[in-house]
């Protein structure tokens, strides 16, 4: 059934974020409430702490419904982490024929078999037991001996395969966050999980964008995260374990100051690229416990943070070199996140993948409400869930079919088409 009010909940290292809002049909939404506090308790995806993490979830949820005037209902919440794996999966079903040398039509529900069929033969694979799948996109079918057909709804054929991106995850972290959720006073189904990759990507990311191809890097508190698209699919997801945390984190040793205090200087005076820093300028430094505060200058302050930037981005092209090529991904990075923030970061991943960069803050022309500020980079996991969120909805209210809400996929977005044709 349709549900009118919809909440995104961004559960991330740095900060828990979650939006309330109406749907108010034909992709529009209305923000009714915003809640966001620090996060605790939760390291790069996992829950580490579940009593501290639920209490930041309830205070972000209340402080959103406490504006909405209304209780968070159809929550989607996003999830990453290094236990997310990926595992392309063919499914085969044979289409039912009159007569046996006359080839069958294909329908809706066959399509949906066969993806079905995919996910399955993925389940099955020995070391996915204890592993959920959290996404499965198709990206080509064959029929018969044709191969990349990119939507067989109405084609005729003896057999139909399909070959499926799936994305899973591990069953622990998993069910820890929606405990962690529950705790916190709270219901989620869990196909309400959604890769966080794939939550930005819909908020950042422009049809063209997707068919000229393109990396997303999310770059936030405690992860990068990393897909690539080409040609309209998703290609590839990658999460690096190294985020803005660990750039304060050196900054507080480096400086021998406070977490509190390197963070404060790494947001207020931080920059990328030492180069471009003017060296006479200095800042003042905390010292920790009582001890005496210092002077340093905002070019060592730049050349710590460099140094990490570097680091982590290397990480990122390092795992993420082998599965594109520049002619793959015509329109360069898209970067988001709360790190994407940072002074001169575009200029060090531009360097570092050699590819242009956009620094992206996410879509807002489907909200009604008070958007402007989520004029950020670090909202685009929180505006991305509240729009596949919204998506489900009019495709459960369509017909019941569902290819997990994927917009994002060509495929996906055809049979969409197709759906409403019918109905
Ligand atoms: N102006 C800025 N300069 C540098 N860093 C910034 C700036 N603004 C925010 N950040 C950093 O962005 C990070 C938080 O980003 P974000 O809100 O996207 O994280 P998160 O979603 O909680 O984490 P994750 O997605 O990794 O779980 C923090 O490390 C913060 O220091
Ligand atoms: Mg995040």
């Amino acid at each position: 059934m349709r549900s009118a009010i919809i909440t995104a909940l961004d559960i991330g290292s740095s900060y828990v974020r979650s939006i309330i809002a109406k749907d108010l049909g034909s992709g529009r939404l209305e923000i009714m409430g915003i809640g966001e506090c620090e996060s605790e308790g939760i390291e790069r995806g996992i829950v580490k702490d579940i009593q501290a993490l639920s209490a930041r979830v309830a205070k972000a949820l209340a402080e959103a419904e406490n504006s909405a005037k209304t209780p968070a209902q159809n929550i989607h919440c996003n999830i990453t982490g290094e236990h997310i794996r990926t595992y392309v999966g063919d499914g085969r079903i044979s289409i039912p024929t009159e007569t046996p040398h006359e080839p069958g039509e294909i329908t809706l529900e066959h399509v949906e078999q066969v993806i079905n069929d995919a996910k399955n033969s993925v389940k099955i694979q020995k070391g996915f037991e204890r592993f959920r799948i959290l996404h499965g996109l198709p990206h080509n079918f064959v029929i018969d001996n044709q191969n990349d057909i990119h939507n067989p709804v109405n084609m005729n054929g003896f057999h139909l395969i399909a070959k499926v991106y799936a994305i899973l995850s591990e069953l622990t972290p998993l069910r820890n966050l929606s405990k962690c959720i529950e705790l916190a006073g709270y219901d989620i189904d869990p196909e309400n999980f959604v890769l966080n990759h794939i939550a930005v990507s819909e908020a950042v990311l422009s049809e063209d964008e997707k068919r000229l191809g393109a990396l997303v890097l999310d770059i936030g508190g405690g992860t990068c995260d990393l897909s690539i698209y080409s040609r309209s699919s998703l290609e590839k997801v990658i999460v690096v374990p190294m985020a803005g945390k660990n750039i304060t984190e050196d900054l507080a040793i480096g400086l021998k100051t406070t977490l509190s205090n390197a963070e404060y200087i790494k947001v207020e005076y931080g920059n990328a690229l030492a180069s471009s820093v003017d060296q006479s300028v200095e800042i003042d430094v905390e010292g920790i416990s009582g001890r005496a505060p210092s002077r340093r200058t905002q070019y060592l302050v730049s050349h710590v943070i460099q140094h990490r930037v570097e680091e982590m981005l290397a990480l990122c092209y390092d795992k993420a070199k082998d599965f594109y090529t520049p002619e793959l991904v015509t329109a360069g990075i898209v970067l988001c996140g709360g790190t994407a923030n940072l002074v001169n970061v575009d200029r060090v991943l531009s360097e570092a993948f050699n590819l242009h960069v956009k620094v992206a803050t996410p879509d807002l022309s489907r909200l009604n409400g008070m958007i402007s500020r989520l004029e950020d980079p670090a909202y685009a996991t929180v505006i991305g869930l509240l729009y596949l969120a919204s998506g489900k909805e009019l495709e459960s209210g369509s017909k019941g079919f569902s290819l997990n809400t994927l917009k994002s996929n060509k495929i996906v977005d055809k049979f969409k088409k197709i759906l409403k044709d019918f109905t």
